[in-house]
């Protein structure tokens, strides 16, 4: 393995009765509070209603930005950071899923630039600074809560892009499971699906493991598939819920990244064109694409990974020769997203047809090569999506 830096200060204050401890947070930072939400769920479940009351408790002055779309729009990002400068905002109080968290770090790294916010991801100008953010996590998916990146859409030029940098890593995060009760069993699915992607774009890697790590990535994945239909049967199953959410944020925090010199992801990437063109949900996207990906890197080289994936996680018999037991995990694992999870199974069934898939592949690889667990080129990016309709 080799040497590595892991470095995430965020503080969490996980459980159903830390509310309390966010007016204290907030105001180690300032006075001006810029709130940010989305449609409206969170009012819906009263959780708006008791952080209005906590910021009032301790003072604190409060400004809001609500409609952040899901796949969050940089108009969004703009007009956030033109709030935080009119109004000489202090602290960022992000409360939802990965979009709203996303579009806070960048509504925070926006109001630190002169410009437009899509230039951090057309590569005209750099993040040097943001203001501190706060969260309040309402949706297990993303892990956005304990990492320093995020995922813009640009709807005008259909692109969807991530950026990356230290000071987008939220201060402190509020982590309740009873927030994430109230999930459409869509989203619980969805969020379940990213989660495992998270953890294998890390586990299919060629670089040398670090067994502790592979126990705890397995461990991961396993808690997934276990308490994700659990959920999704009994939405306010605390310990169901309580398991997701640690699993979302403890998927990329970069911890199980760990002495990996190689980091490339090949599903992600490739599923950002299906939310930049068809603004498709990005756990299910992933979900499609994951079983095909597996499937067309499965070889003599990557055969003794997927084995050991579907064995230890699935628990495929480990005396199955190495190409049969990997392509049960496929399977396993494919019956998992669109049987216990309930998602659709094709891009057809999804609204999907290979109009743009040329293109789609193309802006995947750079019109270069997508490193990974398999270099792909473009042609191969078009050969899975055609494999997902
Ligand atoms: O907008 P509201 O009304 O809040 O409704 C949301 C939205 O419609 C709803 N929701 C959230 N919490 C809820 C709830 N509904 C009921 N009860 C609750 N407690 O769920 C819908 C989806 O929300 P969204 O925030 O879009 O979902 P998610 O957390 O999956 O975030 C997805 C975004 O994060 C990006 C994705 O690309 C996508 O844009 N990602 C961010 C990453 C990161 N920062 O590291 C990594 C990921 O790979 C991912 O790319
Ligand atoms: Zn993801």
């Amino acid at each position: 393995m080799n040497d590595f830096v892991y470095n995430v200060p965020v503080k969490v204050y996980f459980g159903k009765d830390q509310l309390g401890n966010l007016g204290p947070e907030l105001k180690k930072y300032g006075k001006r509070v810029l709130m940010t939400y989305g449609g409206g769920s969170i009012k819906k479940i009263g959780l708006y209603d008791r952080i209005v009351a906590e910021i009032a408790k301790a003072g604190l002055e409060l400004f809001e930005l609500s409609g952040i779309e899901p796949n969050p729009r940089v108009t969004s990002v703009n007009e956030g950071a033109r709030i935080c400068k009119d109004k000489k905002i202090d602290v960022l109080l992000a409360v939802g899923g990965g979009s709203t968290i996303d579009a806070t770090k960048f509504i925070g790294a926006g109001a630190c630039y002169d410009g437009d916010a899509w230039d951090f991801f057309s590569g005209k100008g750099q993040i040097t600074d943001s203001l501190p953010i706060v969260t309040v996590l309402t949706l297990a998916a993303t892990g956005s809560e304990m990492d320093a990146g995020g995922v813009i859409s640009n709807m005008d030029t259909r692109e969807k892009y991530a950026a990356g940098h230290p000071s987008l890593l939220p201060r402190v995060s509020f982590l309740d499971p009873t927030v994430t009760y109230s999930v459409s069993a869509y989203q619980t699915a969805c969020g379940a699906a990213d989660i495992i992607s998270h953890i294998l774009e890390v586990y299919f890697n060629m670089d040398p493991d670090l067994y502790m790590l592979d126990c705890v990535m397995e461990g991961l994945l396993k808690t997934v598939v276990k308490y994700a239909p659990v959920a999704l049967r009994e939405p306010d199953n605390y310990e169901a819920r309580a398991n997701l959410m640690w699993a979302s944020s403890w998927a990329i925090n970069g911890f199980i990244d760990g002495g990996k010199a190689s980091q490339a992801w090949s599903c992600h990437p490739i599923e950002h064109e299906l939310s930049a063109f068809y603004d498709m949900t990005h756990g299910l996207g992933l979900a499609i694409l994951t079983p095909r990906w597996m499937e067309y890197t499965l070889d003599e080289l990557t055969a003794p990974r997927f084995r050991q994936f579907a064995c230890n996680v699935f628990g495929v018999d480990q005396n199955m020769e190495p190409m049969a037991a990997a392509k049960k995990g496929i399977e396993t694992l494919a019956e998992f997203f669109f049987g216990a999870l309930g998602l659709k199974r094709s891009l057809t069934e999804a609204g999907v047809d290979d109009t743009h898939f040329s293109l789609m592949a193309k802006k995947a690889c750079g019109g270069g090569v997508l490193a990974g667990f398999k270099p792909l080129r473009q042609e191969d990016i078009e050969k899975i999506f055609r494999m997902c309709l």
